[in-house]
């Protein structure tokens, strides 16, 4: 496993924990051979890059990592070199790879407006199209998650939240298009345009649409906000922003709800436990995220020299944190491959990373996951795997998405007995 390159062979998807457990048995933070990546797989250095030398990184390359290379050689002071060249690199233009002042006033807006009360209100319109969903599929007795299930619950909570109109939202999903960090061949090649760059057009409209008839809806708050400071970024600003949310929690819920549902098809025992212990589904959900995180890694490029786990990544350097290497660190989880949401430091998992770009949609993304599993535990008797698409238990078969950022199963078919 740890011989196949990280960001281009497909094989790695088949085993991703073996691949970051044979790193991280060489050392938590190693430079790998392909692409001269600092790979880091322990969670103290995780937590070390993410918080203690927060400063030392640039987010510029959080989504590409090393594909494609930078289009400058990193010298002098980086953070110009990329103020110079990001309209020449892919995704730059989004919260998620922005720095330092620029990113902090730009979250802070958005934070102000995901609201308590905005929160609770889309929490309702959760439990309504949920038991929706649910009571349309129960009586077929069997699904297939992501595409009946998991797409339809994320692409609508988040057009709900939003204010996005009906009748634009399979639009919008359509025009998200491919993921760009398909794995295989010839990487450059497969390094796909930023999917969600289209859309800002249409997230603009509406906004300007928004400013001449507002509406109680975040993309009208969102229209009218401005910077702590009183200054307004624009509707350009606020169209990257508007679009950003939408795209960023798609497949990634999507794909929680996958994993949650694979974990209560193969084990029988978690299911019944959890049914007589709902009050344990938000834990339960934890440890799905420690296990299976949705995004594989979160990649920084280093300004400055920096020591990390007692390693120095040279300054120029691109290191990609492993989220499921630190989330199944045997010196933080006792026994990290075993599933276990009672576990004490359940919630210590890193798949919606930490600091100043910790997830935004962390807790919309765990209430619609919990959500899902209340109705669907409360509904049936029994959840179980299809053995015709998966094989039977001791040979299940499971194919996962070829990129290398999002970890997620292709297809889960289920079935399962009314309550
Ligand atoms: C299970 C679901 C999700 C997972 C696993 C996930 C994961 C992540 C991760 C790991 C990051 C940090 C990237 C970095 O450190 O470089 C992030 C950032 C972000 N996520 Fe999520 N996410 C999920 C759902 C959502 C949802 C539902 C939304 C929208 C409501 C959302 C919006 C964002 C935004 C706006 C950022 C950028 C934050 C920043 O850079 O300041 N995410 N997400």
């Amino acid at each position: 496993m740890e011989e196949l390159d990280f960001f281009t062979d497909i094989r790695v998807t088949e085993d991703l924990p073996g691949y970051f457990a044979a790193k991280r048995a060489e050392c938590p933070v190693v430079r790998e051979k392909y692409h001269g990546v600092y790979m880091i797989t322990g969670m103290a250095e995780a937590i070390q890059v993410f918080t203690e030398h927060a400063d030392a990184f640039s987010n510029a390359i959080s989504v590409t990592g090393p594909i494609p290379p930078l289009p400058f050689t990193p010298e002098g002071d980086i953070r110009v070199q990329i103020a110079a060249h990001r309209h020449q690199m892919s995704w730059t233009d989004h919260l998620a790879t922005q720095d330092g002042a620029e990113h902090a006033a730009q979250r802070a807006m958005l934070s102000k407006l995901l609201t308590y009360k905005r929160l609770k209100a889309n929490e309702e319109y959760v439990e309504g199209l949920v038991e929706q969903l649910v009571e349309g599929l129960i009586d077929r007795g069997r699904c297939e998650v992501t595409e009946d299930f998991g797409h339809a619950v994320s692409t609508l909570v988040i057009a709900d939240l939003l204010g996005v109109p009906e009748q634009d939202r399979q639009w919008l999903l359509d025009a998200l298009g491919p993921d760009p960090t398909q794995l295989g061949g010839d990487t450059e090649l497969k390094m796909g345009p930023d999917p969600i760059i289209h859309l800002h057009g249409r997230f603009h409209d509406y906004m300007e649409e928004r400013l001449r008839v507002p509406q109680d809806d975040m993309l009208t708050d969102l229209a009218q906000a401005t910077f702590k400071d009183g200054t307004d970024p624009g509707l350009a600003v606020k169209a990257r922003l508007a679009c950003f949310l939408f795209g960023a929690g798609q497949d990634t819920s999507a794909q929680l709800l996958g994993f949650a549902f694979r974990i209560l098809g193969d084990h029988p025992e978690i299911q019944e436990r959890l049914r007589s212990e709902p009050e344990r589904i938000p834990d339960f959900i934890e440890e799905v995220l420690r296990f299976e995180p949705p995004v594989k890694v979160l990649s920084r490029l280093a300004l400055r020299d920096v020591e990390v786990g007692g390693v120095t990544v040279p300054k120029g350097s691109i290191i990609s944190i492993g989220t499921i290497g630190a989330n199944r660190d045997p010196r933080h989880f006792d026994d990290p491959d075993t599933f276990d949401y009672h576990r004490r430091n359940v919630r210590d998992g890193l798949a919606f990373s930490k600091g100043a770009h910790g997830c935004i949609g962390a807790p919309l993304a765990r209430m619609e996951a919990r959500v899902a599993m209340e109705h669907f535990l409360g509904k049936t008797r029994q959840i179980r795997i299809s053995e015709e698409h998966h094989g039977p238990p001791h040979a299940r078969r499971y194919a996962y998405e070829p990129t290398y950022l999002l970890h997620g199963l292709q297809e889960l078919h289920i079935e399962w007995d009314k309550a």
